[in-house]
């Protein structure tokens, strides 16, 4: 394997973590590159209609480069690239070129659903990239094509394998909903350990998008655990989780799998971090109602100083604990009516970053 391009030269000067108002870092950063997505996974976009972003508003990657670097400033290590589906932005792989020549980064990991890995993984191995997460929900073709609408489940499995050729670390995220995938724990578990990737079974959540959640659809941490002891024995948790919104667990046989459980068991008190849209808003919670308008400011000619001095102050003040708020609620249902999603797409998940 070649030697990493990442430079973690920041994380040598002995800097304060800036904490937000619960004592929480700014440690990870995810960055949408476009809002645009390739499938409609129910759980996402079930919708026929959206409100898109406009072209014009996007951050060039001049611009999706600074932003990263003046966050790594601040004290980020971690940057994740997500969407929509990331790929779909033209010439990303020059993107991870830039931003994995900038000082401090000690991780650049990107979020798909993989549908055009197949054609992209060795040249974003190429240009620096070392990790990515696919979205994988079945191992039936036919599934696939209810779930998503798209016909494209061959070439998830193709880009999957791609990855893992390319040198690619690899993570399968697979969301569990009740009636559809649930029985297929065991079997996806077996995929993941084949391909030599680790698979996290995430609850389904009602973030904005989600318009057909309902309580009885969520399969729970608990019911997941019990599922995967019945097919594969002892479960042992492993150490180490810090904010890693994923709990690991192994099993007898070696393999390693996560349970994401921001329904049942969200993990906000460890939560470093902040999502900036493809346009430019920056959310300091993927449950939060408004962002920051870093393009705004981008384009109005602020300088380094008075960017750093925003995030700065907003990072302070954050006390945004959106999932666990949404756990006290008496009622819980989706979280933002179609309506709304229509008059103003950021409060879409799939314009969060997932
Ligand atoms: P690693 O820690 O590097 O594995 O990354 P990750 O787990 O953050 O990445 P990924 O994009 O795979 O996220 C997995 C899932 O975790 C998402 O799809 C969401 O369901 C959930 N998730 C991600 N970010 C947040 C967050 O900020 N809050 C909550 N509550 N859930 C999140
Ligand atoms: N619940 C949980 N995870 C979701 N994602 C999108 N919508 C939801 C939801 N309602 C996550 C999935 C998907 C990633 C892109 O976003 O993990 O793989
Ligand atoms: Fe972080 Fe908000 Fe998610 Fe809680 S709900 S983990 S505070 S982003």
């Amino acid at each position: 394997m070649r030697s990493l391009p990442l430079r973690g030269r920041l994380s040598d000067v002995n800097r304060p973590a800036l904490r937000d108002s619960l004592q929480r870092p700014l440690g990870a950063l995810r960055l949408s590159v476009t809002d645009r997505c390739n499938l409609r996974c129910n759980y996402c976009m079930p919708e026929e209609e959206y409100t898109w972003l406009p072209r014009a508003g996007l951050l060039n990657f001049d611009e999706l480069t600074r932003v990263a670097r003046l966050f790594l400033e601040l004290g980020v290590r971690r940057i994740r690239l997500t969407g929509g589906e990331p790929l779909l932005r033209r010439g990303l792989s020059e993107l991870v070129r830039q931003l994995g020549a900038l000082d401090g980064l000690d991780e650049l990991a990107m979020t798909t659903n993989g549908v055009l890995l197949g054609s992209q993984a060795a040249q974003l191995f190429e240009a620096g990239l070392r990790r990515i997460t696919v979205s994988l929900d079945t191992l039936s073709a036919e599934r696939f094509q209810r779930l998503t609408r798209k016909n494209e489940h061959a070439q998830v499995l193709a880009g999957i394998e791609a990855a893992c050729s390319a040198g690619l670390v690899v993570k399968l995220d697979t969301v569990l909903l009740r009636g559809v995938n649930e029985d297929e724990i065991a079997p996806l578990l077996a995929y993941a350990a084949h391909v030599g990737a680790e698979l996290r079974f995430i609850e389904y959540m009602d973030v904005g998008g989600a318009t057909r959640w309902e309580p009885t659809s969520v399969v729970s941490r608990t019911e997941i655990l019990a599922r995967v002891q019945e097919a594969f024995g002892t479960i042992t948790p492993k150490d180490g989780r810090g904010a890693a919104p994923a709990e690991t667990f192994s099993l007898a046989n070696g393999t390693s799998f996560g349970v994401i459980a921001s329904v049942t068991t969200p993990f906000c008190g460890a939560c470093d971090r902040s999502r900036v849209t493809a346009d430019g808003l920056w959310y300091t919670c993927l449950y939060a109602t408004r962002g920051l308008d870093l393009k705004a400011q981008l384009r109005s000619g602020a300088t380094d100083e008075t960017l750093r001095a925003l995030l700065e102050a907003a990072w302070t003040k954050r006390d945004d604990r959106g999932a666990e708020e949404r756990k006290t609620l008496p009622h819980r249902e989706a979280l933002i009516p179609v309506s709304a999603l229509r008059g103003d797409p950021h409060l879409e998940m799939h314009t969060r970053g997932g």
